[in-house]
Parts: structure tokens; C-alpha cells; sequence
């Protein structure tokens, strides 16, 4: 079974994972706490990246270089860009991409990283179907899409901008650590897939519903993940 690596970006975000894992040993790197040890008896790193695309990036290298994690989950709230898509529900990705990625001038497609080749990273599908399977389980009563997730550097609180982001995107949620993770995967040729729940509509109400509803939006994604984890074979897929 080869190691899982799991990326929340704040602590809020994986302090109750950590509860629940039996932990071998922490080693510091680039300031970030990772966590070794066993979740629901399979090998997970558990680390909290920080906020952002570089630390998501540069933690996620940590992980492949340094723990030789074979597949990368990013779990954690996000904004959501879709209607029908509601405070508590889930989005797993189908694919990420970065909105704020923006290199026209040269003739690339907007979010398009230029010389890659590549407009959005896609997400591995064997770990999308047991993402889904464990939230049906985990959460019965919530809503689960599959769709794109879309990442940037920014806090999206305003109609207009969300607007604008999901025009082009087609995203169903923002948030600023998934895309980085889905190319470091992508570099590394490794899975990944990115877990998370709605806390805000990404529209004038975010910054008032975001701290409401962080708490019960996380619970969501910490009871499918550890859900997710016992699905993992004991022998590599
Ligand atoms: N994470 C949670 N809500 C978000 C939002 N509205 N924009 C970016 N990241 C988020």
C-alpha cells in the first residue's frame, strides 16, 4: 500500500484528521508540520500547507520527494459557483484549473499555464469513484457534484467577480490551493483528487456566511475523507 498524502490548507482544516490518526512521527519542512502515521490502518502524511498556491505547490513536493506519497487528496472548504450548489454540499473534482492564470496576450486560453499543454489538470477517476462512494456513505443527506474546481490567489466575496470567474471556468467552486496540488500531481505523475465543502456562496454574503458555516462544512469533509481512506486498497491500485 503505497502512502497517501493529505493537504488541508489551514488547521481548522485538519485538526480533527489528526485526532483521528495514530501518529508515528511529525518532521518540520519549509515550516509545515507533517504528520506520519496511519489513518483507518492505512499510511497517510497528514499536513497543513498554508493558505495559497505556493504553499499548496511546495507542499505537495515536500510530500512526493520527501515521503514518496503515491497519491495527493486536498481537502477543505471552499466558495461555491454553482446555484444548485448549497452551503454544506460537496464538490469533488473532475478536473482543476487556476482562474487566475491569465497569459492571452501570447494567444494561450485564459487559465491556460503556458508551454504545459494543458488548460486544467484532470483528477484521477478511481479516486473521484471513491470519493463519491465514501460520501454516500459518510453523508447521505448531503448533495455531492462532480465537477471542475477552480483555484487562485483569491478570497472570492463578490457577485460580480463570481460572476465573471464561473462564465469562463464552468467551475462549481473556488477556493486557492486545489489547482496547485493537480499540477504538482500532474508533474509527478501521481493521482490526486480534491475533497471539499461549501462554506460560502463566493458572492457579497461570503465573508459573513465563510466563519458561520466553516466548522459544519468541514465536519462534512473529515468524516468522508476518513471514509475515503479505508477504501484504499491494502495493496496499490
Ligand atoms: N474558500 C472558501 N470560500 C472561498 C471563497 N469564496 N473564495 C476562495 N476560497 C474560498
Amino acid at each position: 500500500m503505497g502512502r497517501t498524502g493529505i493537504i488541508g490548507a489551514m488547521e481548522e482544516e485538519i485538526a480533527l484528521l489528526k485526532e483521528k490518526m495514530d501518529i508515528e512521527v511529525v518532521v518540520k519542512k519549509a515550516s509545515m508540520e507533517f504528520y506520519q502515521g496511519t489513518l483507518n490502518g492505512r499510511e497517510v502524511v497528514l499536513v497543513r500547507s498554508g493558505i495559497g498556491k505556493v504553499n499548496a505547490g511546495l507542499c505537495a513536493q515536500i510530500l512526493v520527494d520527501v515521503f514518496n506519497v503515491s497519491r495527493l487528496i486536498n481537502t477543505g472548504i471552499a466558495g461555491s459557483l454553482k446555484a444548485e450548489i448549497d452551503i454544506g454540499d460537496i464538490v469533488i473534482s473532475s478536473d482543476a484549473l487556476q482562474h487566475d492564470m491569465d497569459a492571452r496576450s501570447f494567444g494561450y486560453a485564459r487559465g491556460e499555464i503556458p508551454r504545459m499543454g494543458t488548460l486544467s489538470f484532470p483528477a484521477d477517476q478511481t479516486l473521484i469513484g471513491m470519493a463519491k462512494e465514501a460520501c454516500e456513505e459518510a453523508n447521505p443527506d448531503i448533495h455531492v457534484f462532480v465537477g471542475r474546481v477552480v483555484t487562485g490567489d483569491q478570497f472570492v466575496a463578490e457577485r460580480s467577480v463570481k460572476e465573471e470567474i464561473a462564465s469562463w471556468t464552468e467551475g462549481y467552486c473556488t477556493e486557492m490551493e486545489g489547482a496547485a496540488i493537480a499540477q504538482a500531481a500532474y508533474l509527478n505523475r501521481i493521482p490526486f483528487v480534491i475533497i471539499r465543502a461549501i462554506s460560502d456562496k463566493a458572492d457579497d454574503s461570503a465573508s459573513m456566511d465563510y466563519p458561520t458555516f466553516e466548522q459544519q462544512a468541514i465536519a462534512h469533509t473529515v468524516k468522508l475523507v476518513e471514509r475515503f481512506i479505508a477504501r484504499i486498497p491494502e495493496k496499490d491500485f
